[in-house]
């Protein structure tokens, strides 16, 4: 693979209870001292001591994130070598690919680990630690090109290189499929959970495939800014119907903003921010509409020709209320920061939402 395309996940999410595919999930603690079942998520971890990867040292976490996983990391070796892991995979079958990072060391900042996330040849990412900890999120959906994967790490500038947990989700044909995978990783950007109800992500077990919705809540440098005024948060306790390709989690979809001022604006500004993206929206009518009410509403920011002249009427276009709609916007090219924003029509009655719970 020769490069990575990036991909950025407006609001990405499926269905309760379907704890089978649980066996096919790869997680590794990195630095871990032993295999347990975390009884947060009632994911089975193993560590990576010794017969997944025989280099570097477990090293304790000061402070950590709550999740077991994160109270210890492995630190490599200060050289020019690469420290790979070897995940087992289906040939061609999709997955999601997440490596995180929590330092966890305080001391001089200018020390802070500095290197280079690799997917088999391709350079996915440099990992920079800024904020000893904060979990950094790394992720990738692919399409296995063979039997295995190889996820490595190498060449730091500053400090050594390290890594806390590294984990595989086995994904559904249907999603996320793209014409040029067979060439290009995609590079998850961000995820977001609009109207969350706190700050605590989502995943599993509400997200079957364990994708990781931030909450629009989380305040952190380079997130969500620029929320346009009278934006307000709604959230519905009926079933939404996701069942679409995506598969977001109902519960990302019970929640969205409504902007009653009839414009909708965000602006993400991401550290590692892609050349070329496709960004995926998901919508839900989850308001009762009176007989004569509708709500519609344009994209206006980014302009795309082929989107932005498009009047979305949400319940029209998912057939039905409680229905998903997910428009994806491909190739869309940003800078740093990416705007967002959708108008209501004048013929609309109801304020704009974005259901990208
Ligand atoms: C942890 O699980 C892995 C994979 O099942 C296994 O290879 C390893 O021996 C286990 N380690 C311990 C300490 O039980
Ligand atoms: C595995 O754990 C043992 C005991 O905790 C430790 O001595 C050894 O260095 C670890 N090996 C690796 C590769 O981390
Ligand atoms: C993929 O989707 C089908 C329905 O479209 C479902 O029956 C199946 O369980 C899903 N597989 C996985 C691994 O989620
Ligand atoms: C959910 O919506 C109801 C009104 O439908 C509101 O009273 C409640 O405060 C909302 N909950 C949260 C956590 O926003
Ligand atoms: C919608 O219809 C109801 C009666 O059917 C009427 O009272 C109301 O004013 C109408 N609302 C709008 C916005 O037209
Ligand atoms: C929309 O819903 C109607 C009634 O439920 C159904 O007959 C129709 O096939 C649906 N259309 C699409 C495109 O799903
Ligand atoms: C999007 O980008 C891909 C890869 O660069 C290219 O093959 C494709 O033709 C582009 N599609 C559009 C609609 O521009």
């Amino acid at each position: 693979m020769a490069s990575n395309s990036h991909f950025l996940v407006l609001c990405l999410f499926f269905i309760s209870s379907v704890i089978c595919q649980v066996t096919e999930f790869i997680s590794i603690d990195c630095g871990g001292t032993g295999n347990y079942t975390d009884p947060r998520t009632g994911l089975a971890w193993i560590s990576d001591n010794g017969t997944i990867m025989k280099y570097g040292k477990s090293s304790e976490v000061e402070s950590p994130d709550e999740n077991i996983q994160y109270r210890r990391r492995r630190d490599f070796p200060i050289d020019s070598r690469k420290y790979c892991y070897t995940l087992g995979t289906r040939e061609r079958r999709r997955y999601l690919v997440r490596a995180t990072f929590q330092y966890g060391s305080s001391g001089n900042e200018d020390a802070y680990p500095k290197f280079d996330l690799y997917l088999d040849a391709t350079k996915w990412s440099t990992v920079v630690i800024l904020d000893s900890s904060r979990v950094y999120v790394k992720e990738m959906i692919i399409r296995a090109p063979s039997s295995s994967i190889d996820v490595c790490i190498c060449c730091a500038t500053t400090g050594s290189p390290f890594i806390s947990t590294l984990e595989l989700r086995p994904l559904n044909l249907s999603m996320y499929a793209t014409d040029f995978e067979d060439n290009f990783f995609l590079e998850v950007a961000a995820r977001v959970n609009f109207g969350a109800l706190s700050k605590d992500v989502i995943r599993y077990p509400d997200d079957p495939y364990d994708r990781i919705w931030d909450s629009d809540l989380e305040k952190r440098q380079n997130y969500l800014v620029g929320v346009a005024p009278g934006t307000v948060r709604i959230n519905t306790s009926k079933y939404v119907d996701t069942r679409t390709r995506e598969y977001p989690p109902v519960k990302v979809m019970q929640t969205a903003v409504v902007g009653t001022q009839g414009i909708l604006s965000y602006r993400l500004n991401l550290d590692d921010f892609p050349a070329n993206a496709r960004a995926f929206a998901y919508f839900a009518e989850i308001e009762d509409l009176g007989a004569n009410q509708t709500r519609k509403f344009k994209l206006q920011q980014p302009y795309f020709p082929d989107y932005s002249n498009a009047v979305v009427n949400i319940a029209e276009n998912a057939n039905g209320s409680h229905t998903l709609y997910e428009p994806s916007y491909m190739n869309v090219t940003l800078d740093f920061v990416l705007s967002f924003s959708f108008v209501k029509t004048r013929d609309s009655t109801q304020g704009t939402t974005l259901e990208c719970d």
